[in-house]
Order: structure tokens, then sequence, then C-alpha cells
């Protein structure tokens, strides 16, 4: 049994208190936090930067930050979200001019490395950069916004990364993000996908804790 992480998408949580929120899904028993960064030009929709990550840093938030970039270029700000104490830095490879450069720079600054690939993004991009990636993440949705529908063609790469991922017998973490729910997270699992972003199925219910623990049940017998 693979040690899985929830990672709830503070896209989904209220802005307006989100230290609060934060604090109250880590108590619910989430591992990471997901944070998703857009600039209305990558995607078409605007969200947070390394200001909110480090200010979530002095509200005491412990857990790590999964930054999940959704900007073009992506080089100029890996330092800041660094400084801001991001702990995983991703990138999607259209939004850099120099995939490997970028990897080595979210390293070079102490953060944990990712790649990240939309539906139509070929798993030949890892070909040559794989041993500079801790994670790899599956979008299952197009990226820019939340509570979008799962995208089932997912399903068959992340069978494939995870076969990719067990030949170099490194522990590079599958992340899936989009579209994840109690009803479907399972089958993700099942693909093999061993990290899980949800926003609007975590902070659209109402039991933080009660939603995070009927996905661990799912995870690990899918009904
Ligand atoms: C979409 C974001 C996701 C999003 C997921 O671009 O990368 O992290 O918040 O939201 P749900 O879980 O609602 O699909
Ligand atoms: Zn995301």
């Amino acid at each position: 049994m693979r040690d899985c992480w929830i990672a709830p998408s503070i896209l989904s949580a209220n802005f307006a208190k989100l230290g609060e929120e934060v604090d109250a899904v880590v108590a619910a028993g989430a591992d990471l936090i997901h944070f998703d960064v857009m600039d209305n030009h990558y995607v078409p929709n605007l969200t947070i930067g390394p200001l909110v990550c480090e200010a979530l840093r002095k509200h005491g938030v412990k857990a790590p930050i999964d930054v999940h970039l959704m900007v073009k270029p992506v080089d100029r700000i890996i330092p800041d979200f660094a400084a801001a104490g991001a702990s995983y830095i991703s990138i999607h490879p259209e939004a850099t001019e120099h995939v490997d450069r970028s990897l080595q720079l979210i390293r070079e600054h102490g953060c944990r490395s990712g790649l990240v690939l939309n539906p139509a993004t070929s798993l030949n991009w890892l070909d040559h950069v794989i041993d500079k990636v801790d994670l790899v993440l599956l979008m299952s949705v197009n990226p820019g916004f939340g509570g979008q529908q799962f995208i089932d063609a997912t399903l068959p790469k992340i069978r494939a990364v995870r076969e990719r991922i067990d030949r170099t017998g490194r522990p590079i973490r599958l992340e899936v993000d989009g579209g994840i729910k109690v009803a479907n997270i399972g089958k993700v699992a099942a693909a093999g996908a061993d990290t899980f972003v949800a926003g609007s199925a975590i902070f659209g219910a109402g039991d933080y804790h009660g939603i995070i623990a009927a996905m661990r049940r799912e995870i690990a017998a899918p009904s």
C-alpha cells in the first residue's frame, strides 16, 4: 500500500479567512496544501502569489506547501516562492523556454521540483528530465478553474507515468489534479497516483474531516 497524500487546493477555500481554512484542513488530516498560482496569461484566471504563501507561513502553517505555477514565464518567480516558504514548486513545460533549467532552479533554491502535464501534453516531456523531478503532476482537467469535471483519459496516463516512475527506482510523487472527489478517487489511486489534489470536493463539504476520511477509505478500498 502506497503512502498516499491528500492535498486540498486552497483555490476553493474562503480567501477572506485563508489561514483558518488551512489550519482546519490540516487538522482534518490534509498532508500538504496545494497552492494554485494563476496569472491571467498562461491560464485565463488570476489568483495568488508569494506574499500569500509567506503570510500562511507567518500565520504558523507548518504543513508542506505544494505550489502549482500556472504562470508564464516561471523563472523570475521561482526564487520568490522558495523564499516565501514553498516546499514543492511545479511548472508546466509550455510555460518556460528551458524546462531543464527551470527544474534545476527550483532545486537550487532548496525546493522539490515538479513537472505538470496538461491533459493534451505528451509524456515525452519526462524523457530527458525525470532525474530532475521529485513530483509529476498530471492535470485531469484543463488548468485555470476549480470545480471542473475529471477527464477520464487521464487514467491510462497515470498508469503510464507510474511505470516510468517505478523504472527510475526513485521516490517521485505522482500527483493528480482536477475533478477528484470521493466517487472517483479510488480509480485514480488504483491507476497508480499517490497524491490527490481536491479543491471543491473538500472545501465545498461542511465537514473537512469527514470528507478527507472518506477519500482515504476509497483509496484503501475503492467501491
Ligand atoms: C485547476 C487547479 C486545481 C483546482 C482543482 O487549474 O490546478 O488545483 O483547484 O479544483 P477541483 O478539485 O475543484 O477540480
Ligand atoms: Zn493545481
